[in-house]
């Protein structure tokens, strides 16, 4: 079979050739997008990590394709509904790094309410050891508040309880015996916001969560509170969190990922259709002002990115390929 890899690193490259010899590979370090496609479309498999689009566009310039194996968990950089419709099987990698994206949330958790990369930042910068504007909050004894307790959210808790740290969660789908046995408060969103110290989010993206947090309920949020998204983007609307910090509702806020994450990347997408639209052009704007703001702290979608982990993501995605190669697809997205 023939099988495109993008955004592939070198020390990934020699596993595939060594995992999928009897194939005919491409390996790109490329990412997959419309500004980006290959000289060579005839591939019947592909996989690709977060940073691809598979837009229409881009599916439609692969007449032969007829699987995709993303090395993600989250698949919305995908247009399932076109990949339904041309009978195309998208398998992604569920749980490879649970611990390793709860891992970095308290990294997250930690910088904002300890100000640590602020005091390693003025140290550099200025050799400065004052502690003005340095002084912190503890964890013990604050609330922390789970939106989503799946795979990442249930590390989250119970990393969130070696700090002695009160639980409280929300999720359409709760789990109760995981909740009983850790001392877990499920609550409807709205009473979470009110009472949580510290919100963090795990829950997919898909049209039900598109700004979960939102202009209107950011104002339930505790004052003094923070925030942490390493989930996606666009479950947060990227105008509230910018009034939410301007108001001082939150007193920081923690951004794995961005609204508009691909457009803020590279702004060379924004030019791709001609016009940009107007609330694109807004939104990578209040990116690049949160960027700027000293109690925000964003990160490059770094969350998943532990060596342990990404040879994890490789192991899933070769047997992914080899379930679809025998007529046993496994981890297809729905
Ligand atoms: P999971 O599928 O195990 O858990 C998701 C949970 O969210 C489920 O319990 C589900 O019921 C819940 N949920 C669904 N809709 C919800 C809503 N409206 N409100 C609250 N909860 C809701 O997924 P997992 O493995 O825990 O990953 C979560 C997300 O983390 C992924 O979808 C992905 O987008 C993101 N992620 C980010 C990474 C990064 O590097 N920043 C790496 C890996 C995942």
């Amino acid at each position: 079979m023939r099988i495109a890899f993008f955004e592939t690193e070198a020390w990934e490259d020699d596993f595939i050739r060594r995992e999928l010899s009897a194939h005919d590979l491409l390996l790109s370090p490329d990412k997959l997008a419309a500004l980006t496609l290959p000289l060579d479309n005839d591939f019947e498999a592909i996989s690709v990590f977060v940073n691809s689009r598979l837009d229409k566009q881009v599916l439609d310039y692969f007449p032969r394709l007829k699987f995709i194996a993303t090395r993600s968990t989250g698949y919305d950089h995908i247009d399932l509904p076109t990949c339904r419709a041309r009978g195309i099987a998208v398998a992604y990698v569920p749980g490879y790094g649970d611990n390793t994206v709860a891992e970095f949330t308290f990294g997250l958790i930690l910088n904002l309410t300890r100000k640590i990369y602020s005091s390693v930042d003025q140290i550099k910068e200025t050799g400065s050891f004052s502690l003005a504007g340095l002084r912190g909050m503890d964890l013990v004894g604050k609330t922390l508040g789970v939106i989503g307790t799946g795979r990442i959210g249930k590390e989250v808790i119970r990393i969130g309880r070696g700090f002695d740290m009160r639980i409280i969660a929300h999720d359409p789908y709760p789990d109760e015996q995981f909740a009983a046995l850790n001392s877990v408060e499920y609550l409807p969103l709205e009473n979470l916001l009110r009472r949580a110290d510290v919100v963090t989010l795990h829950c997919p993206y898909n049209p039900s969560t598109h700004h979960l947090i939102n202009q209107q309920n950011i104002n339930f949020i505790k004052k003094g509170a923070y925030l942490v998204n390493t989930a996606r983007g666009a479950i947060v609307e990227t105008q509230a969190l910018v009034n939410a910090l301007s108001n001082g509702t939150l007193a920081g806020v923690g951004l794995d990922v961005l609204e508009e994450e691909g457009e803020t990347k590279d702004e060379l997408n924004l030019l791709r259709d001609g016009h940009p639209q107007e609330e694109k052009l807004r939104i990578v704007l209040q990116n690049h002002l949160l960027m700027r703001m000293p109690n925000v702290l964003v990160t490059p979608h770094n969350a998943f990115n532990s060596q342990e982990a990404l040879q994890r993501i490789l192991d899933t995605s070769v047997a992914n390929i080899r379930g679809y190669l025998a007529g046993q697809p496994v981890n297809l997205a729905k």
